[in-house]
């Protein structure tokens, strides 16, 4: 799309994806000229809405940090309008459609980019309205689609066949929002441009590997929607995985896209389903001063369920890099922080020359306040020999078809059994570090707390 001037007609643009995220990302894209000047961006959803309350809407999510941000907020709400409509009635399209043309004469757009910020139940009637509606021969068309990718193997394969059978593969782009994340996007840059982390990246070296995401935010009204999903198909069976394979993959014969997914689905078909025992499933409660609510207190969940908001699961490759390495993935919702972190924890040293020794650790943090450091063993300054945690610090804060179904086929098994009721979940209180057991868990994959006392202030450890 990279010439023509484009037009974007945003489906679901009353929700909470929209309204959290697409919408403040359009926004720097805009401020830092990214965007094309003549972008119009068109916001469709159910909910009748003025052009003033969809502004307030769309703007309560978009931080303006400096004059500069402030200045370009009017502008950029100037790209934007809203109409309302219905996601399977051919008429509503067909005013939108209206919108479209006359938004295109006004500006020359050439592409029009629909982007799904919508729950999958309504993909396919919204693909077919669209197909029906508003493809004209001649225009680039393209359909962004954001996950959940279906609910299971079979859910997914659904999808992509019913989508494949409105648009090609070229015009439908999937999307996952952790893999635009500058530390993610750094990761094939540190293993692959950096000799002293590719010649340890391996079993022979490397102990356990642990993919930490944290929030501190519960479900806040979007409890519709996750109780019929669960933190695993929400965060873990898609960004962790997606981290998960670019730590694990090796080095693409090019950075293109189809060369490094290729990369990506051999390591997801190396990892077996996972085990039950190798899954750990939490629910969040009231916090411990009873102001913030549990789970359950949420009126758009249905009540008793068994959903889990906090997940830890064991994955293994079972390739030649790979093999023994538990990656451990833990992901959560309310609970002590916000924090996404990569630990890559280093086998012992052999011998026993020292004592209290911990081991080496590389520790990529994905948000917030970016940071790669490298934990090491030094000399403690003075006369005896003692050892002393130390850390190399190379912070950075100053600044798909074939994969989904590898990727489904590592989770369908064990979601069905948690679907079914199977593994209940521990109770955790809001704000707190999740369920009891999880250090336990970890360590029982190798993952190794050290208890030497290490001070930094700015790497707080969790
Ligand atoms: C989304 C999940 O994909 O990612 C949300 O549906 C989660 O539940 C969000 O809050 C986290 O993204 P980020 O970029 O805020 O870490």
């Amino acid at each position: 799309l990279d010439e023509a001037e484009t037009l974007s007609p945003l489906l679901g643009a009353s929700g909470d994806l929209a309204k959290k995220k697409t919408f403040p990302a359009l926004f720097g894209l805009y401020k830092n000229h990214y965007l094309d000047a003549n972008t119009q961006i068109i916001g469709y959803a159910r909910t009748k809405m003025d052009q003033a309350t969809f502004e307030g809407h769309i703007s309560k999510y978009i931080k303006l940090k400096t004059d500069e941000d402030r200045q370009a907020l009017p502008k950029f709400l100037k790209l934007c309008s809203y109409q309302d409509g219905q996601y399977d009635k051919d008429n509503d399209f067909q005013q939108l459609e209206k919108s479209i043309e006359k938004l295109e004469k006004a500006s020359g757009a050439t592409a029009r980019l629909f982007y799904m910020a919508l729950p999958p139940s309504v993909f396919i009637p919204v693909a077919t309205s669209i197909k029906h509606n508003n493809y004209k021969k001649g225009v680039i068309t393209r359909l962004i689609v954001e996950k959940p990718f279906g609910m299971d193997l079979e859910s997914s394969r659904k999808l992509a066949k019913d989508l494949g059978a409105l648009f090609t593969e070229e015009e439908i782009y999937r999307i996952d929002h952790y893999l635009g994340k500058e530390m993610v996007k750094n990761l094939m840059i540190l293993r692959f441009a950096n000799v002293i982390f590719g010649s340890v990246w391996n079993r022979h070296s490397i102990d356990n590997i642990q993919i930490t995401f944290k929030e501190k935010i519960g479900t806040e009204g979007r409890g519709g929607y996750f109780d019929e999903f669960g933190i695993i198909r929400d965060v873990m069976q898609n960004h962790l995985l997606q981290i998960l394979t670019l730590i694990a993959m090796e080095p693409p014969v090019s950075l293109g896209a189809e060369d490094v997914r290729d990369e990506k689905v051999k390591v997801l078909r190396y990892i077996p389903p996972i085990a039950k025992n190798d899954v750990l499933l939490g629910q969040y409660t009231k916090s411990e001063d009873g102001k913030e609510p549990g789970y359950l207190d949420d009126k758009t969940v249905p009540k008793g369920s068994k959903t889990p908001t906090y997940a830890a699961a064991t994955l293994f490759i079972q390739n030649e890099r790979w093999t023994g390495v538990p990656f451990i993935l833990k992901c959560g919702k309310a609970l002590n922080q916000q924090k996404t972190e990569i630990r890559i924890q280093f086998k012992d040293v052999s011998g026993n020359m020292f004592t209290n020794l911990a081991r080496n650790e590389i520790v990529i943090r994905v948000q917030p306040n970016e940071a790669v450091y490298v934990k090491i063993m030094n000399k403690e300054p003075g006369l005896g020999m003692k050892t002393v945690i130390s850390d190399l610090d190379l912070s950075y804060s100053s600044r798909f078809d074939n994969a989904l179904d590898a990727a489904w086929k590592i989770f369908t098994p064990i979601l069905k059994t948690i679907d079914q009721g199977e593994i209940e979940p521990i109770p955790y209180a809001f704000g707190s570090r999740g369920p009891h057991g999880v250090a336990e868990f970890v360590a029982k994959h190798g993952y190794e707390r050290s208890n030497q006392e290490y001070n930094w202030p700015n790497h707080s450890e969790a």
